[in-house]
This record gives structure tokens, sequence and C-alpha cells, in this order.
């Protein structure tokens, strides 16, 4: 780890800070690690978890199994379209009119989600009215519901057969849509933190038998009703090495991975290499033990707990003080450690989560060793924020 830090502040001795960078040794053990773990799958690119072109481009040029990405937007997906990137799997259900009028003019390469009858309404009335059919995926929920408690997330509608089969019949009733996919996600095995918890790993473990039974299910109901699914969607990074082995599946979503962030630290049957970090200056030193950087204030989405602030990183012994956390434009850091840091000295932290920390920076530097090889936009860089 000293010399990781050793190696880190001699490549940024003439970035400007705070800045974001990439450790591209540890990003290509953690390519290595998905292909390695792909199965008989092709492994679709989540661009919510990278939010940067050129990682998106070097990721899909890496290897034949990434095929493809899904997106969290279509304005997003029009924009990605526009720069040569190839069928776009929007993870995500949208009622965006401009977008979606705009795709009517020009439908390829892009597949739309969706899960309620409302949904199917109004893109059947805007591409009749352009004459033109829209490719859609059906979400399925593969949530589990225990007394009390929803074991999964809430996010599509289709949750039971019934429900299902009564999609399928309102789709008959709209002839300018196609339905090409289905995609399960199983939030809670690929979201959810199972180390040192006996109780998640074993909910965990009774969920998978019923995701299989539910998924298979699901799809032979929409085959049956005539529909040729040339993708069945599943996964996360969380749930790669049981989502691999579903025969009903052929793509898996990764994003996260690639990354590797601090939530992704806590999963019992796997372990990465965190590859993101961001800099910051000790800008002050207000007591013996404490400094205090700039900013640092990026705080994950979901549910707000402490796991949800950036990660010092290093150099180790570094810590959030609870009263203050991780401030907006300052944060004070408790030091326990034998260096001796002063002001301007540079400290490496990690977001919680994968791609929401390109919000926060224009560019990703690349770092190879102890240099600086390359650096690339994040879609802030290029003027460009969806979410
Ligand atoms: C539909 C869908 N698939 C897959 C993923 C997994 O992404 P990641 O690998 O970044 O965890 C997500 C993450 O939220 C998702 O919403």
């Amino acid at each position: 780890m000293m010399d990781q830090y050793k190696n880190f502040l001699h490549a940024l001795k003439d970035a400007p800070s705070p800045s974001l960078f990439l450790d591209q040794e540890a990003f290509y053990k953690n390519l290595n690690w998905v292909i390695l773990n792909s199965g008989n799958k092709n492994i679709r690119i989540a661009t919510k978890s990278i939010r940067s072109v050129e990682i998106l481009k070097k990721i899909h040029a890496s290897n034949p199994v990434f095929q493809g990405f899904m997106t969290y937007t279509l304005e997003e997906s029009l924009w990605l379209r526009s720069l040569g990137l190839k069928d776009l799997l929007i993870g995500y259900p949208t009622t965006d009119l401009a977008s979606l009028n705009k795709l009517a003019e020009d439908p390829r390469e892009i597949v739309l989600m969706v899960d309620r009858i409302e949904h199917l309404d109004l893109l059947e009335e805007i591409a009749s009215a352009k004459k033109t059919v829209f490719e859609v995926c059906v979400d399925l929920d593969l949530s589990m519901d225990l007394p009390g408690v929803r074991f999964g997330v809430y996010r599509s509608n289709l949750h039971e057969e019934k429900h299902l089969r009564n999609f399928l019949f309102h789709l008959k009733k709209c002839p300018h849509i196609q339905l090409v996919g289905a995609m399960g996600y199983e939030a809670q095995i690929a979201g959810v933190m199972d180390e040192n918890s006996t109780l998640m790993q074993v909910l965990k473990q009774l969920s998978l038998t019923q995701i299989k039974n539910r998924r298979l299910k699901m799809i032979q109901i929409i085959q049956a009703a005539g529909h040729t699914l040339k993708l069945i969607n599943g996964g996360g990074t969380g749930s790669l090495k049981h989502t691999n082995k579903e025969e009903v599946v052929n793509e898996i979503t990764i994003g996260s991975a690639f990354f590797a962030p601090v939530l992704f630290d806590h999963y019992q049957d796997f372990k990465l290499s965190p590859a993101l970090f961001f800099s910051s200056p000790i800008v002050r030193q207000p007591a013996k033990n404490i400094f205090t950087i700039l900013g640092g204030g990026y705080i994950a989405s979901g549910q707000t707990d402490e796991i949800k602030q950036p990660q010092a990183w290093l150099p180790i012994g570094l810590a959030l003080i609870k009263n203050e956390g991780a401030g907006e434009v300052q944060t004070p850091l408790k030091y326990n450690g034998p260096l001796k840091l002063g002001i301007g000295d540079l400290i490496i932290l990690r977001h919680a989560k994968a791609g929401e920390i390109c919000e926060r920076f224009n560019q990703i530097h690349i770092i190879e060793g102890n240099r600086i090889t390359e650096t690339v936009s994040t879609y802030r860089g290029e003027g460009k924020c969806f979410l």
C-alpha cells in the first residue's frame, strides 16, 4: 500500500487537485475477472457505473464478450448512438416525449424498457404517429416478498404471472411495438452486501432458487405468446457468479466491477481490486492529528448510512470524523499513522459507488505505475449530465 501511495503521489504531482483517477492495472484485473466469470453469457456494460465514453469504448473493445451497453436515459442513449455506440438497452422506462419523438425519426440500435400498460400506450401513440416501430424489453420483477419485508427492490410492476399475461394481452393491441427482450434484475443478490452476515447469505440462497424458477416461467410465458427474444438480460456485478449459471439468461449487465467502489468490498463470494480514486490536498491542520482536505463530500445515492460516504484510502490510518462527516467544501480527517503529513500533501479517497463520482469531475487521469499515461473525459467533462 505504501508503494501504491508513493506511485499515486508521483503520478499526480503536476495534476490539479482534487482530481479523479483510474489505476490501470487494477481496472484490467477487474475487467479480466468479469471475462473469466462470464460463463457462456455476453456482458452488457452498464453506462451509469462508468459515465465516460472513452472508458466505455475501452471496455467494449477489449474482448468480444462485451456486447452492447445498458444505458440509463433515452437522451443519453441518443447521444451515445450519435458517437457511434451500438446496441443500447435502456435499463429504465422513459416518459421523455422530446427524446421519444426524436427516437421515432430513427429507432435503430435503441431498445426501450417497459413494465406497464401505460408505457405501452405512450410508445404506441408516438410510434404509430410517426409510422415506425419501437423495440422494447420487458422488465420482470424478481424480488422476493417475505412477511413484512420485500427482499429486493420496488421497480417493475410485473411480479406475478397474471400481471405478465395482462401485459402481453395489451401488447397485442400495439402493432408499433416489438418485444425483443426480457430483463430480470435480481437486486437482492447483486446489490446486497453479505460479507459477515449469515442472515443475508441464507436469504440470498433462498432467493436464488425462487429467482431461477420465476425467471424461467416468465420467459416461457412470453415465448408461448409468440415473441422471439433476442436478449434475456439478468444480473449485475454482485450476482455475476450466480447469474452466469442460469441457462435461460443470455447476457449479464456489469458496470461497477470495473471501478470496484467501496460497496463492492463487502461481498462474500468475490474480491475486486479498487481502481477508481480521487485525490484531495490537505489545506488545514486544526489539531495535531486532524488534517482537513478540500471538498470530499461526495455521498452516494440510496439509503443514507455511513457506508455511503467516501472512504479515506491512503495513507493508511485516516478516518472521517463522525460529527462532521465528509463536507461540502472541506473534510477533516483524523490521522493515526506513521507518516509526517503536512499542508499540500495529497490524500487519496474512494467513492462508495462506481459512476456517480464522475458527475463531480471533468476528467479521469489514467495511471500506469507512477505515471499518468492518458486523460479522458467524464460525461460531465463533455458538458453532459443526464441524472
Ligand atoms: C437493470 C440493472 N442491471 C444491472 C445493474 C448492475 O450494475 P452494476 O454492475 O454497476 O452493479 C443495475 C444496477 O443498478 C441495474 O439497475
